[in-house]
């Protein structure tokens, strides 16, 4: 199988955190004491995936390339693209279409952050897998907020993938994090937009549902996925980072750490970023990491 590529869906107006995101993008606010984006950039790197499009608004563009450069500093490679309007998540693939040349991948909204014990595991099974795609759904207390999937009486099997249903069928939310075969922008440019005048995700999902290409995994209780989207479920993510951070003495979505830990840089280059962090817990940390 050609190797998976990444994509990070980081574009959007992130009108519902105005003002703060009225001078700068949602995914580059600090979720405690990293940039929003390294939490979904650790979580592919995690999946071991290194060519990696990051796909922003063409003004918000410049900071992420100030913030993250070529990717080589973490082994990676980037692609930039620009969206130049919101229209819909499905829109990545058309947009990434030439950047995936026909690779399988697994796109991560830039604003969705994972943990949790046996993470790593997950992503590789999906990675793996024969079927036309992987999505992950985690039970949540308002699922009507998000792409909503139900599934049959064994509570196995997936049966449909609502986008925001006003009665949602369960109380699975479909996670930002999309493993597709080779064929999702080709599918994508089959898609009409939504009333809300959006390529739905759920709608490009849909058509690999149907044909019984899609699995859905639960991602159990063991797990925390988090909220960044209302100015509360931001603070609340951000105290949940430093919680853990501070119990542990360790670091969530570090991609320093997770370069390092894969081989993709070197002692001496764990060390300059170590350096560059100094005055700062994270430097700590990554000193730790090389200590280790
Ligand atoms: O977070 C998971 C949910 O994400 C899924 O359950 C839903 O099925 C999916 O539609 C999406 O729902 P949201 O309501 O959270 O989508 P939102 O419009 O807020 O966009 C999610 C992120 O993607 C956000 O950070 C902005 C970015 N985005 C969004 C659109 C529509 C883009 O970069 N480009 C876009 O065109």
């Amino acid at each position: 199988m050609t190797k998976r590529k990444g994509i990070i869906l980081a574009g959007g107006t992130g009108s519902r955190l105005f003002p703060i995101t009225m001078g700068v993008s949602k995914q580059l606010l600090p979720l405690y004491d990293k940039p929003m984006v390294y939490y979904p950039l650790s979580v592919l790197m995690l999946a071991g995936i290194r060519e990696i499009a990051v796909i922003t608004t063409p003004e918000d563009q410049s900071q992420f390339q100030r913030l993250m450069g070529d990717g080589s500093k973490w082994g990676l490679t980037f692609t930039w693209i620009e969206q130049p309007s919101p229209d819909g998540l499905a829109q990545a693939y058309l947009l990434a279409e030439d950047f995936l040349d026909g690779a399988p991948s697994a796109m991560v909204l830039g604003d969705n952050i994972f943990f949790g014990h046996g993470l790593p595991e997950i992503l590789a099974r999906a990675d793996t897998s024969d079927a036309g795609g992987t999505v992950f759904g985690y039970q949540v207390r308002d699922p009507e907020r998000y792409g909503v999937v139900s599934f049959d009486e064994g509570g196995q099997r997936a049966t449909s993938i609502v986008e925001k249903p006003e009665k949602p069928a369960s109380n699975y939310a479909v996670t930002g994090l999309y493993f597709l075969d080779g064929d999702a922008p080709n599918r994508a440019r089959g898609l009409k937009p939504s009333p809300r005048g959006e390529i739905e995700i759920t709608s490009l999902l849909d058509t690999y549902l149907e044909e019984g290409r899609l699995t859905v995994e639960k991602m159990g209780r063991g797990y925390a996925w988090l909220d960044t989207g209302t100015h509360g479920s931001l603070l609340d993510a951000g105290n949940f980072v430093r919680t853990l951070q501070d119990r542990q003495g360790l670091q969530i979505g570090s991609p320093e750490e997770v370069a390092y830990t894969q081989g993709w840089i070197d002692h001496a280059q764990m060390e300059e970023h170590a350096e560059t962090f100094s005055k700062t817990s994270y430097g700590d940390f990554l000193k730790q990491v090389l200590e280790r």
